[in-house]
């Protein structure tokens, strides 16, 4: 709508504020491409340390450029002690999205020489540190979560079985990696690595257009993510398949609640902003999903639950004349729990999969001559000009 020079548009529906160059998403058709490349044969053939080189440089690697990048990421993957210590100052019980947005933060104070967003060193550093050192944080913050010791990343493995090994393994005993899990999860991480202008990555292109560093863009991004109707889903759905199979009150009933918009309860997991058609990613991890738990020997009676919340939504009406279809996070929390991950984690590894998406938009934004500080407008609803009253005549 246009008053006078403002547009007026909560959400950014119809506001583009970039031109980009590395997602395109076909909301309709259901099409996703990272920098021209479909989603589906990236998950089919390509590695999560390839995706990231791909959305963050533009072009899918040669053997050489892989190898190069991964072992420089691999070098990084240890924290300073004094960050180490860091997860200690946080309650038992706190929740690992802040955690992980906090020593991300923290991050820029450990690397001071690496804030200079115009600086093409110091951005590559920041690059190589963050795609290191996030899972390494992340992982420590399950940890500390369990009340468990933290293991040191061990930089002979890649950055996916160090993940694992630094969130269930133990100090002094072997640990190892089950090749199942790790496949799944270098899947998922391929599926979540960007999105273009999610509420999450336009928050880090939004702070980052005030110049400031990409560790400082990526904790804002982090938080965005956290909440429940973007990233923090995941979770959510899981929940609520659970409160769906304690309470008994059966799948209709609970979609039949949904529909009557009964205190605001949503079907978590299902609509987009972008997409009026099936989201590719959930059809990749619908297909996985099945699969994954019967290999990892965990059949669990909440896919089923899923399968069929999913079919009678596709069926109903309601759905139907809205476009509601499921998201990527209608299944993922399904694979991560059998992977052996509490619902609380579920939000971190979106975050972890969704860093080289960030990386590369901040990047992108930084570089781009149109890039201005981000500075919405707003339409002013308050008071007329009134005088000022003094306290004893209010
Ligand atoms: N369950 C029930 N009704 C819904 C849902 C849902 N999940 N999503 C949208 N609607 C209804 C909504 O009530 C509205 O109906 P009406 O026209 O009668 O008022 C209509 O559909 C349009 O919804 P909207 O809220 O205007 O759509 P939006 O584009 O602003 O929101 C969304 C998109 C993803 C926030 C929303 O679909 C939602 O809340 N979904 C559930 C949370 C979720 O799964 N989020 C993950 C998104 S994908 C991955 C990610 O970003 O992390």
């Amino acid at each position: 709508r246009e008053t006078g020079e403002v547009t007026f548009d909560p959400g950014f529906v119809n506001t583009a504020t970039a031109r980009s160059a590395i997602t395109y998403i076909d909301g309709d058709q259901g099409i996703l491409r990272y920098r021209g490349y479909p989603i589906e044969q990236l998950a089919e053939n390509s590695t999560f340390m390839e995706v990231s080189y791909l959305l963050i440089y533009g072009e899918l690697p040669t053997a050489e450029q892989l190898e190069s990048f991964d072992q420089g990421v691999r070098r990084h993957t240890l924290l300073h002690e004094d960050l180490r210590r860091f997860f200690g100052a946080f309650p038992r019980d706190a929740h690992p999205m802040p955690v992980l947005s906090s020593a991300v933060s923290a991050l820029s104070t450990f690397y001071q020489d690496s804030l200079d967003p115009f600086d093409t060193d110091q951005v590559e550093l920041s690059t190589t540190r963050l795609l290191a050192k996030l899972p390494t944080i992340a992982a420590y913050a399950y940890k500390k979560s369990l009340g468990s010791p933290t293991v040191f990343p061990d930089n002979s493995l890649d950055l996916i079985s160090n993940f694992l090994r630094l969130s269930f393994g133990f100090p002094s005993e072997p640990f190892e990696v089950d090749e199942t899990a790790r496949k799944a999860l270098d899947l998922l991480f391929i599926l979540h690595a960007d999105h273009e202008q999610n509420c999450s990555t336009s928050t880090v292109r939004l702070v980052g257009s005030s110049n400031a560093n990409l560790f400082a863009s990526v904790s804002a991004g982090i938080h965005a993510l956290s909440g429940p109707l973007h990233g923090g889903a995941n979770s959510a759905v899981l929940e609520m398949l659970e409160d769906i199979q304690a309470s008994g009150e059966g799948v209709r009933k609970f979609v039949d609640r949904v529909k009557n918009k009964e205190q605001g309860v949503r079907l978590m997991g299902f609509g987009h902003r972008v997409y009026k058609n099936y989201d590719p990613r959930a059809a990749i991890v619908k297909k996985t999903a099945d699969e994954l738990l019967s290999k990892l020997g965990k059949r669990d009676e909440l896919l089923d639950l899923a399968l069929e919340l999913e079919q009678i939504a596709l069926e109903d009406d309601y759905f139907v004349d809205r476009k509601l279809y499921p998201n990527v996070d209608f299944y993922t929390g399904l694979i991560y729990k059998a992977l052996g991950f509490p619902t609380k984690m579920f939000t971190v590894l979106f975050a972890i999969g969704r860093l080289p998406g960030w990386i590369a938009q901040w990047r992108e934004m930084i570089q781009d001559p149109e890039t201005k500080i981000g500075r919405p407008r707003q339409l002013y609803t308050g008071a007329g000009a009134r005088d000022y009253v003094a306290i004893d005549n209010r």
